[in-house]
C-alpha cells in the first residue's frame, strides 16, 4: 500500500561509499590557505605534505616505527605499489568476498602470475581467516565496499607471521579499528571515510614490510610511480612528503581541512562513534521490518561504513529493476543520491555511515527508503 510521503528530508542527501561526503562543515573558502601556484617541493608544499603525513598518523594512532606516505592513483595506486614491489618473495594467499578483493585478485594471478591461493567467499559472506596460512604473504580488503562485509578484528593473524599482510583498508580506515601490529601494509585514500579528495593513496608500512623491500627485487620491471627504494634502500623522502609526482595541493589542503574536522569529533574514536551511530540507525530500521534486511550474513561482520541492504520481500518479481526503481524515486526527491547497490554486487541499496554523514540524515532517509519501498510495490501490483 503507497504511503504518504515523509515531512523531514536529509538535510545533506549525499550517501554516496565514494567519493563520499564531504565533512559536514565544508565549504570552500576553508581551501583558501593552500599554496596555490607554488611548487610542491617548496617549503611551504613540503610543510603542508609532511602536515599530512603526521596528522594521518597521530590520528590514526600509527605505531612508531611504520612509515606513512602519499602515493599517486589513490588506495588504487596505493595498493598495485605495494602488491608489484613486494609479492613474489613467497607464495600468496589471496582472500576476496567482493568486487574490490576479486580485483586485487585478477592483478595477482593474471598480471603478475603470482604461485598464489585464492579464497574466496560470495557476497554476504567473508573468507574464514583460521584456515589462512600466514607463513605466506596475504592480501584482503579490511572493509567489502561493495558486499558491506567487514573483517571483524585481527584476531586469527599471528603476531609471528612469516609472510606479509596486505590490507586495503580504504574503506575502514577512520572508522574502524585496524590492529597495526597484524598489518604490514595498509592503504586507503582520501575520497572515503574523510570525504577528501581523489587522487592520492595512502600507504603504511610496517618494519616488516619495510624490510622486504630493502631485500627483495621483484623479476618484473617497475615503473617510477611504484618504485619506492633507491640503490636497495627505502627512499625515505616518499615518507616526508617528497612524494614520487606531483600531487594537487588542493586536494592536500582538503585533507589537513578533513584532518582538523576529525580532531574536533574526537579523533579516532569520535570518527568510529559517528559511522556506529549511523549504521545502528540503518540495522535498527531493518531489524523492525520483514522487507529490508543487512547483506552481510554474520552481525559481527557488518560494515559500519558501506552498509548493504537487499529486499526480502517475495512478491519483488525483478530484484534489479526493484532495487533500481526505488534507488531513483530516492534520487528523484533528492532524498538519497548514489545508494543504489555497486554495479557487480547483488540488488539492493548501499548506504554509506562513515563519519562525515550526520545520523540525522540517515534518521531522516530512512522513511523516505520505506515510501520509496510501498511505492515501487504498488506500481509493480499495478503494472500486472
Ligand atoms: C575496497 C576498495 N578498494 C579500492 C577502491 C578503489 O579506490 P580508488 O578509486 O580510490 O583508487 C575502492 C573504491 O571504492 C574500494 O572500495
Amino acid at each position: 500500500m503507497a504511503i504518504d510521503a515523509p515531512v523531514t528530508r536529509p538535510a545533506n542527501p549525499r550517501f554516496s561509499s565514494g567519493p563520499c561526503a564531504k565533512i559536514p562543515t565544508f565549504s570552500l573558502d576553508k581551501l583558501s590557505d593552500a599554496p596555490l601556484g607554488r611548487s610542491h617541493r617548496a617549503a611551504i608544499g613540503k610543510e603542508k605534505l609532511k602536515a599530512a603525513i603526521d596528522g594521518t598518523a597521530e590520528i590514526l594512532g600509527i605505531p612508531e616505527g611504520y612509515k606513512v606516505g602519499i602515493v599517486p592513483a589513490s588506495d588504487t595506486g596505493a595498493v598495485e605499489m605495494a602488491m608489484w614491489s613486494m609479492l613474489g618473495a613467497r607464495k600468496a594467499t589471496m582472500l576476496a568476498w567482493e568486487s574490490f578483493g576479486a580485483g586485487w585478485v585478477t592483478d595477482v594471478v593474471k598480471q603478475l602470475k603470482i604461485d598464489a591461493e585464492v579464497k574466496e567467499a560470495g557476497y554476504g559472506d567473508i573468507v574464514d581467516f583460521t584456515e589462512v596460512d600466514f607463513d605466506t604473504d596475504v592480501v584482503f580488503t579490511w572493509n567489502g565496499t561493495t558486499s558491506g562485509v567487514r573483517v571483524p578484528n585481527g584476531d586469527a593473524i599471528p603476531a609471528d607471521r612469516a609472510g606479509l599482510t596486505i590490507c586495503d583498508a580504504t574503506s575502514a580506515a577512520f572508522a574502524q579499528d585496524l590492529p597495526w601490529d597484524k598489518l604490514d601494509v595498509v592503504t586507503f585514500s582520501w575520497q572515503k571515510v574523510l570525504g577528501g579528495e581523489a587522487a592520492h593513496g595512502m600507504l603504511v608500512l610496517s618494519p616488516r614490510a619495510v624490510e622486504r623491500l630493502e631485500s627483495y627485487t621483484p623479476a618484473w620491471p617497475l615503473p617510477k610511480i611504484f618504485r619506492m627504494t633507491k640503490g636497495g634502500k627505502l627512499n625515505e623522502g616518499i615518507f616526508k612528503g617528497e612524494t614520487i609526482n606531483t600531487p594537487s595541493m588542493l586536494a592536500v589542503e582538503d585533507y589537513l581541512v578533513a584532518l582538523d574536522w576529525a580532531r574536533s569529533v574526537g579523533g579516532l574514536k569520535g570518527l568510529m562513534a559517528r559511522a556506529d551511530a549511523n549504521a545502528q540507525a540503518i540495522w535498527d530500521f531493518c531489524e523492525s521490518r520483514d522487507w529490508i534486511a543487512n547483506l552481510a550474513n554474520d552481525p559481527a561482520t557488518r560494515s559500519n561504513t558501506s552498509v548493504c541492504l537487499k529486499f526480502t520481500d517475495d512478491r519483488i518479481s525483478d530484484g534489479a529493476a526493484f532495487a533500481k526503481a526505488v534507488a531513483k524515486r530516492l534520487e528523484k526527491e533528492g532524498v538519497g543520491l548514489d545508494l543504489g547497490a555497486y554495479r557487480d554486487a547483488p540488488a539492493g541499496l548501499r548506504i554509506w555511515c562513515g563519519g562525515t554523514v550526520e545520523t540525522s540524515d540517515i534518521e531522516a532517509l530512512l522513511p523516505w527508503i520505506e515510501w520509496a519501498y510501498e511505492a515501487e510495490i504498488a506500481a509493480q501490483a499495478q503494472a500486472a
